[in-house]
């Protein structure tokens, strides 16, 4: 009986110790890696194994970073045949199957970014531990940020600048900067992670000039411009005043020439009636004397 069962716990040492030297164990060579969108990269995954790998399996999984609790199966290496996700069909493969689990991402997206997990069992030999892990991060520049402006380029009034980035990773910074005349720093509110705006009050002729919306990150700068003119106050008031007068002015001479213009009318037309009048007058004293003429004439003759 004690015999028998000094055998058992030997021989379940022996059996632990060979596991302990003998499992198959998985390295990551590195624990994150860079990518720039659409460029390739190779996710590193090392085992080592004493037994044969006729029975090799490999999976490598991944928790995208935009739906972490929802994993997908990127690839899958079993029985010397390989099956992969659809989303990555013709994208990825093993680079050295079957003595890596190293596999190769082409043309990589946003959505291939997250938390990448190599599983690697090879029976009957044990996994210490099976499993390794990595981040890949998917970096993309700044896209063109959009500059906007709105408010009242009067002297005075207020105007809001805003600028907007459609995409960056990681997040771009963003800064205005007013460049010209003289290059100023200007202070910003964030409206939400890509978009900021500036905002002017009480604006005048200093304020006019070229503005500046840069989109910074690791990857380059993108700027957008603004070029404000603000109306001067002066300027416009006393060219609307001599607008107004001149104008003013000229109806005046307009309407002083319809005056005398018609008093010049009246005045002739009673001048033409008088005329008329006198001229038949002068025409009946005529008639007269024409009449009185043959009287005249006859009394003549007579
Ligand atoms: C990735 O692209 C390289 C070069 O274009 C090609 O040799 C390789 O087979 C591609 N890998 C996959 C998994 O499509
Ligand atoms: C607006 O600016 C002008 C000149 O820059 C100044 O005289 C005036 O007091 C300012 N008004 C306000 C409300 O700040
Ligand atoms: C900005 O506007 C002013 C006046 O409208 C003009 O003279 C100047 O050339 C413009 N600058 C740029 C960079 O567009």
């Amino acid at each position: 009986m004690v015999a028998t069962g000094r055998r058992a716990l030997w021989s379940l040492c022996v059996c632990f110790a060979a596991l302990h030297t003998n499992a198959l164990r998985v390295t990551m060579r590195v624990s994150t890696v860079e990518v720039v969108r659409g460029d390739f990269v190779i996710l590193p995954c090392s085992f080592y194994t004493s037994s044969p790998l006729s029975r090799l399996n490999i999976i490598w999984t991944l928790a995208p970073l935009s739906s972490p609790e929802s994993p997908i199966q990127v690839i899958v290496y079993d029985h010397g045949q390989i099956i992969e996700d659809p989303s990555l069909i013709g994208r990825v493969g093993f680079t050295g199957i079957p003595w890596s689990a190293d596999i190769m991402v082409n043309d990589t997206r946003v959505s291939d970014a997250g938390i990448y997990r190599c599983m690697v069992n090879n029976p009957p030999e044990m996994a210490d531990p099976g499993i390794g892990e990595l981040l890949l991060t998917v970096l993309v520049a700044p896209s063109l940020p959009a500059c906007q402006w709105e408010g009242d380029m009067d002297a005075g009034g207020s105007v809001t600048l805003s600028c907007s980035v459609a995409e960056g990773i990681p997040t771009p910074e963003i800064h205005w900067d007013k460049i010209k005349p003289e290059e100023i720093s200007l202070p910003i509110n964030m409206d939400g992670e890509l978009s900021g705006s500036v905002q002017i009050a009480n604006v005048s002729s200093q304020t006019s000039g070229l503005y500046r919306c840069s989109a910074s990150n690791l990857l380059g700068t993108e700027n957008c411009y603004i070029n404000l003119s603000i109306h001067s106050e002066v300027g416009e008031s006393s060219s609307g005043i001599l607008q107004g007068v001149l104008l003013t002015l000229a109806m005046s001479l307009m309407l002083l020439s319809l005056l005398v213009l018609v008093i010049w009318l009246h005045q002739t037309g009673q001048d033409g009636r008088r005329r008329v009048s006198k001229m038949e007058e002068e025409e009946e004293e005529g008639y007269n004397e024409i009449q009185y003429t043959p009287s005249l004439m006859k009394r003549s003759f007579v």
